[in-house]
Protein backbone atom coordinates (compact mmCIF):
# COMPACT_ATOMS: atom_id res chain seq x y z
CA UNK A 1 0.00 0.00 0.00
CA UNK A 2 2.80 2.76 0.85
CA UNK A 3 4.83 1.95 -2.38
CA UNK A 4 1.28 1.72 -4.56
CA UNK A 5 0.73 5.58 -3.35
CA UNK A 6 4.22 6.86 -3.70
CA UNK A 7 3.52 5.43 -7.07
CA UNK A 8 0.18 7.43 -7.58
CA UNK A 9 -1.62 3.97 -7.77
CA UNK A 10 -5.19 4.79 -6.04
CA UNK A 11 -6.39 2.30 -3.29
CA UNK A 12 -9.26 0.36 -6.03
CA UNK A 13 -6.19 -0.73 -7.65
CA UNK A 14 -3.77 -2.09 -4.74
CA UNK A 15 -4.72 -5.21 -4.89
CA UNK A 16 -4.18 -5.73 -8.11
CA UNK A 17 -1.00 -4.23 -8.12
CA UNK A 18 0.39 -6.64 -5.23
CA UNK A 19 -1.06 -9.77 -7.28
CA UNK A 20 1.47 -8.31 -10.29
CA UNK A 21 4.19 -7.98 -7.84
CA UNK A 22 3.82 -11.64 -6.66
CA UNK A 23 3.24 -12.95 -9.94
CA UNK A 24 6.35 -11.10 -11.36
CA UNK A 25 8.58 -12.01 -8.33
CA UNK A 26 8.17 -15.49 -8.91
CA UNK A 27 10.79 -15.21 -11.33
CA UNK A 28 13.60 -14.84 -8.78
CA UNK A 29 12.12 -18.13 -7.96
CA UNK A 30 13.58 -20.29 -10.51
CA UNK A 31 17.26 -21.09 -11.51
CA UNK A 32 19.12 -18.21 -13.31
CA UNK A 33 18.34 -18.72 -17.46
CA UNK A 34 15.06 -20.72 -16.91
CA UNK A 35 11.66 -20.02 -18.69
CA UNK A 36 9.55 -17.80 -17.04
CA UNK A 37 6.84 -19.39 -14.53
CA UNK A 38 3.41 -20.18 -15.60
CA UNK A 39 1.46 -16.18 -15.34
CA UNK A 40 4.53 -14.09 -15.43
CA UNK A 41 4.00 -12.83 -19.02
CA UNK A 42 0.70 -12.09 -18.22
CA UNK A 43 1.12 -10.15 -15.17
CA UNK A 44 4.10 -8.47 -17.14
CA UNK A 45 1.38 -7.74 -19.66
CA UNK A 46 -0.84 -6.48 -17.15
CA UNK A 47 0.86 -4.26 -15.35
CA UNK A 48 2.67 -2.83 -18.91
CA UNK A 49 -0.71 -2.03 -19.73
CA UNK A 50 -1.75 -0.08 -16.48
CA UNK A 51 1.52 1.91 -16.52
CA UNK A 52 0.38 3.19 -19.77
CA UNK A 53 -3.28 4.06 -19.12
CA UNK A 54 -2.19 5.56 -15.41
CA UNK A 55 0.35 7.58 -17.84
CA UNK A 56 -2.04 9.04 -19.82
CA UNK A 57 -4.36 9.80 -17.09
CA UNK A 58 -1.20 11.64 -14.69
CA UNK A 59 -0.46 13.18 -17.50
CA UNK A 60 -3.79 15.16 -17.96
CA UNK A 61 -4.79 15.32 -14.24
CA UNK A 62 -1.28 15.08 -12.26
CA UNK A 63 -1.64 13.19 -8.65
CA UNK A 64 0.72 14.12 -6.23
CA UNK A 65 3.06 10.84 -6.18
CA UNK A 66 6.68 10.42 -7.77
CA UNK A 67 5.45 9.09 -10.93
CA UNK A 68 3.42 12.92 -11.78
CA UNK A 69 6.72 14.48 -10.36
CA UNK A 70 8.46 12.18 -12.53
CA UNK A 71 6.20 12.87 -15.62
CA UNK A 72 6.89 16.72 -15.01
CA UNK A 73 10.50 15.81 -15.27
CA UNK A 74 9.94 13.89 -18.60
CA UNK A 75 8.27 16.90 -19.84
CA UNK A 76 11.32 18.76 -19.28
CA UNK A 77 12.86 15.91 -21.20
CA UNK A 78 14.44 14.60 -17.85
CA UNK A 79 13.42 11.24 -18.45
CA UNK A 80 11.56 8.84 -21.34
CA UNK A 81 7.97 7.19 -21.23
CA UNK A 82 10.52 3.67 -21.53
CA UNK A 83 12.53 4.67 -18.57
CA UNK A 84 9.47 5.81 -16.32
CA UNK A 85 7.48 2.27 -17.19
CA UNK A 86 10.65 0.45 -16.20
CA UNK A 87 10.96 2.52 -13.14
CA UNK A 88 8.04 1.95 -12.01
CA UNK A 89 8.40 -1.81 -12.57
CA UNK A 90 11.68 -1.90 -10.82
CA UNK A 91 9.91 -0.04 -7.52
CA UNK A 92 7.06 -1.98 -7.82
CA UNK A 93 9.00 -5.53 -7.42
CA UNK A 94 11.79 -3.17 -4.97
CA UNK A 95 9.47 -2.12 -2.99
CA UNK A 96 6.85 -4.87 -1.57
CA UNK A 97 7.95 -8.15 -0.74
CA UNK A 98 11.64 -6.92 0.61
CA UNK A 99 9.70 -4.90 3.32
CA UNK A 100 7.19 -7.50 3.80
CA UNK A 101 10.34 -9.64 4.58
CA UNK A 102 12.18 -7.50 6.86
CA UNK A 103 8.92 -7.11 8.90
CA UNK A 104 8.42 -11.13 9.15
CA UNK A 105 12.11 -11.86 9.55
CA UNK A 106 12.21 -9.29 11.60
CA UNK A 107 9.40 -10.40 14.05
CA UNK A 108 10.63 -14.25 13.45
CA UNK A 109 13.97 -12.95 15.25
CA UNK A 110 12.57 -11.50 18.08
CA UNK A 111 10.27 -14.22 19.45
CA UNK A 112 12.93 -17.09 18.73
CA UNK A 113 14.90 -14.66 21.39
CA UNK A 114 12.65 -13.59 24.20
CA UNK A 115 15.43 -11.71 26.09
CA UNK A 116 16.05 -9.71 23.24
CA UNK A 117 12.34 -8.81 23.02
CA UNK A 118 11.96 -8.30 26.66
CA UNK A 119 14.60 -5.89 26.55
CA UNK A 120 13.26 -4.17 23.19
CA UNK A 121 9.76 -3.81 25.22
CA UNK A 122 11.27 -1.98 28.08
CA UNK A 123 13.66 0.23 26.08
CA UNK A 124 11.62 0.91 22.86
CA UNK A 125 14.32 3.66 21.78
CA UNK A 126 16.34 0.51 21.21
CA UNK A 127 14.22 0.04 18.03
CA UNK A 128 16.14 1.41 15.63
CA UNK A 129 18.74 -0.41 16.10
CA UNK A 130 17.17 -3.63 16.92
CA UNK A 131 15.69 -2.91 13.36
CA UNK A 132 19.78 -2.40 11.91
CA UNK A 133 20.35 -5.92 13.67
CA UNK A 134 16.91 -7.76 12.12
CA UNK A 135 18.57 -6.24 8.61
CA UNK A 136 21.78 -7.78 9.10
CA UNK A 137 20.98 -10.97 11.02
CA UNK A 138 18.39 -12.36 8.33
CA UNK A 139 18.70 -9.83 5.41
CA UNK A 140 15.58 -10.00 3.17
CA UNK A 141 17.73 -9.52 -0.32
CA UNK A 142 20.54 -12.28 0.70
CA UNK A 143 22.23 -11.98 -2.77
CA UNK A 144 22.90 -9.59 -5.94
CA UNK A 145 24.57 -9.51 -9.25
CA UNK A 146 27.04 -7.83 -10.54
CA UNK A 147 29.09 -8.36 -14.06
CA UNK A 148 32.72 -7.88 -13.85
CA UNK A 149 34.33 -5.48 -16.00
CA UNK A 150 37.80 -6.35 -15.86
CA UNK A 151 40.69 -9.03 -15.12
CA UNK A 152 40.74 -9.27 -11.51
CA UNK A 153 41.76 -11.66 -8.68
CA UNK A 154 38.68 -11.80 -5.89
CA UNK A 155 39.20 -14.38 -2.01
CA UNK A 156 41.00 -16.72 -4.64
CA UNK A 157 39.00 -16.64 -7.56
CA UNK A 158 40.16 -15.77 -10.64
CA UNK A 159 37.59 -13.29 -12.65
CA UNK A 160 37.33 -12.72 -16.11
CA UNK A 161 35.60 -9.83 -18.10
CA UNK A 162 31.88 -10.28 -18.79
CA UNK A 163 31.35 -13.02 -16.05
CA UNK A 164 28.33 -12.84 -13.69
CA UNK A 165 29.18 -12.71 -10.06
CA UNK A 166 26.44 -13.32 -7.42
CA UNK A 167 27.81 -11.60 -4.43
CA UNK A 168 26.55 -13.02 -1.19
CA UNK A 169 25.24 -9.92 1.14
CA UNK A 170 23.35 -12.12 3.67
CA UNK A 171 26.81 -14.05 3.78
CA UNK A 172 29.28 -10.66 4.58
CA UNK A 173 26.73 -9.29 7.22
CA UNK A 174 27.65 -13.18 9.08
CA UNK A 175 31.63 -12.27 8.42
CA UNK A 176 33.18 -12.52 11.82
CA UNK A 177 36.21 -10.12 10.72
CA UNK A 178 33.24 -7.41 10.92
CA UNK A 179 31.02 -8.50 13.71
CA UNK A 180 32.18 -9.87 16.46
CA UNK A 181 30.24 -13.31 17.30
CA UNK A 182 28.28 -12.77 14.30
CA UNK A 183 26.03 -15.64 14.47
CA UNK A 184 24.42 -13.88 17.74
CA UNK A 185 21.45 -11.61 17.73
CA UNK A 186 21.91 -8.66 19.21
CA UNK A 187 19.52 -5.39 19.42
CA UNK A 188 22.19 -3.07 20.83
CA UNK A 189 25.22 -4.20 18.34
CA UNK A 190 27.25 -1.01 18.00
CA UNK A 191 28.97 -0.53 15.76
CA UNK A 192 26.69 -2.84 12.74
CA UNK A 193 28.22 -2.11 9.02
CA UNK A 194 25.64 -4.83 7.54
CA UNK A 195 25.23 -4.32 4.02
CA UNK A 196 21.31 -6.00 3.47
CA UNK A 197 21.27 -2.83 1.41
CA UNK A 198 24.17 -3.13 -0.74
CA UNK A 199 26.87 -0.59 -1.14
CA UNK A 200 28.27 1.53 -3.59
CA UNK A 201 26.80 3.65 -6.71
CA UNK A 202 23.39 0.64 -6.38
CA UNK A 203 22.82 1.04 -2.95
CA UNK A 204 18.91 0.74 -2.17
CA UNK A 205 17.17 3.29 -2.71
CA UNK A 206 14.26 3.06 -0.53
CA UNK A 207 16.74 2.10 2.57
CA UNK A 208 15.42 5.05 4.20
CA UNK A 209 11.68 4.25 3.54
CA UNK A 210 12.15 0.37 4.53
CA UNK A 211 13.67 1.38 7.78
CA UNK A 212 10.62 3.57 8.62
CA UNK A 213 8.48 0.39 7.26
CA UNK A 214 9.90 -1.63 9.23
CA UNK A 215 9.87 0.11 12.52
CA UNK A 216 6.72 1.34 12.47
CA UNK A 217 5.23 -2.03 11.87
CA UNK A 218 7.32 -3.74 14.46
CA UNK A 219 7.02 -0.89 16.81
CA UNK A 220 3.41 -0.85 16.80
CA UNK A 221 2.72 -4.68 17.16
CA UNK A 222 4.70 -4.66 20.35
CA UNK A 223 3.25 -1.36 21.74
CA UNK A 224 -0.34 -3.16 20.73
CA UNK A 225 0.21 -6.14 21.98
CA UNK A 226 1.02 -7.30 25.35
CA UNK A 227 3.18 -10.61 24.62
CA UNK A 228 3.90 -11.67 21.56
CA UNK A 229 5.51 -15.02 20.76
CA UNK A 230 5.24 -18.25 18.21
CA UNK A 231 1.73 -20.20 18.41
CA UNK A 232 3.73 -23.25 18.05
CA UNK A 233 6.96 -22.85 19.92
CA UNK A 234 7.64 -26.52 17.63
CA UNK A 235 7.38 -24.23 14.79
CA UNK A 236 9.25 -25.16 11.49
CA UNK A 237 9.58 -22.11 9.12
CA UNK A 238 9.15 -22.61 5.75
CA UNK A 239 10.96 -19.96 3.08
CA UNK A 240 10.04 -18.64 -0.25
CA UNK A 241 11.40 -20.73 -3.11
CA UNK A 242 13.91 -17.57 -3.75
CA UNK A 243 17.95 -17.97 -4.74
CA UNK A 244 18.25 -14.29 -3.30
CA UNK A 245 15.00 -12.82 -1.30
CA UNK A 246 14.38 -14.87 1.72
CA UNK A 247 10.96 -14.48 3.75
CA UNK A 248 8.89 -16.92 5.90
CA UNK A 249 5.82 -18.18 3.69
CA UNK A 250 3.65 -17.83 6.75
CA UNK A 251 4.44 -17.05 10.58
CA UNK A 252 1.62 -18.14 13.10
CA UNK A 253 1.96 -15.50 16.25
CA UNK A 254 0.06 -15.58 19.88
CA UNK A 255 -0.42 -12.27 20.59
CA UNK A 256 -2.13 -11.31 24.09
CA UNK A 257 -3.70 -8.07 25.57
C1 LIG B 1 14.10 -4.22 3.86
C2 LIG B 1 13.79 -3.83 2.66
C3 LIG B 1 14.79 -3.74 1.53
C4 LIG B 1 15.99 -4.41 1.34
C5 LIG B 1 16.65 -5.43 2.26
C6 LIG B 1 16.52 -3.95 0.07
C7 LIG B 1 17.73 -4.39 -0.46
C8 LIG B 1 18.32 -3.88 -1.60
C9 LIG B 1 19.63 -4.23 -2.09
C10 LIG B 1 20.57 -5.27 -1.44
C11 LIG B 1 19.86 -3.50 -3.18
C12 LIG B 1 21.15 -3.45 -3.99
C13 LIG B 1 21.09 -4.31 -5.21
C14 LIG B 1 22.43 -4.33 -5.90
O1 LIG B 1 23.41 -3.76 -5.42
O2 LIG B 1 22.50 -4.97 -6.93
C15 LIG B 1 18.69 -2.70 -3.44
C16 LIG B 1 18.53 -1.85 -4.51
C17 LIG B 1 17.37 -1.15 -4.76
N1 LIG B 1 16.27 -1.04 -3.94
FE1 LIG B 1 16.01 -1.95 -2.17
N2 LIG B 1 15.65 -3.05 -0.48
C18 LIG B 1 14.59 -2.88 0.37
C19 LIG B 1 13.50 -2.05 0.20
C20 LIG B 1 13.30 -1.24 -0.90
C21 LIG B 1 12.16 -0.36 -1.09
C22 LIG B 1 11.01 -0.16 -0.08
C23 LIG B 1 12.33 0.22 -2.31
C24 LIG B 1 11.44 1.20 -3.03
C25 LIG B 1 10.98 2.28 -2.53
C26 LIG B 1 13.57 -0.24 -2.86
C27 LIG B 1 14.10 0.15 -4.07
C28 LIG B 1 15.34 -0.23 -4.55
C29 LIG B 1 15.86 0.21 -5.85
C30 LIG B 1 15.15 1.10 -6.85
C31 LIG B 1 17.14 -0.37 -5.97
C32 LIG B 1 18.11 -0.22 -7.13
C33 LIG B 1 19.07 0.90 -6.88
C34 LIG B 1 20.08 1.02 -7.99
O3 LIG B 1 20.35 0.04 -8.70
O4 LIG B 1 20.63 2.12 -8.15
N3 LIG B 1 14.14 -1.13 -1.98
N4 LIG B 1 17.77 -2.91 -2.44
Amino acid sequence: MVIAEILDVPPVDYQRFKTWADALLAVSNLPLGAPPPPGFNEALAAERAYFNSRYQELRRNPGTGLISALIQAEEKDALSFEELAGFFNLLLLAGTETTSNLIGNGLYALVRHPKQLELLCRNPALLPSAIEEMLRWDCPVQATGRHCNKECELGGAHLRPHMAVAVLNGAANRDPAQFPDPERFDITREPNPHVAFGEGIHFCLGAALARLEGTLAIGAVLKRFATVRLADPGFVPTYKPSFNVRGLTHLPLRIDG
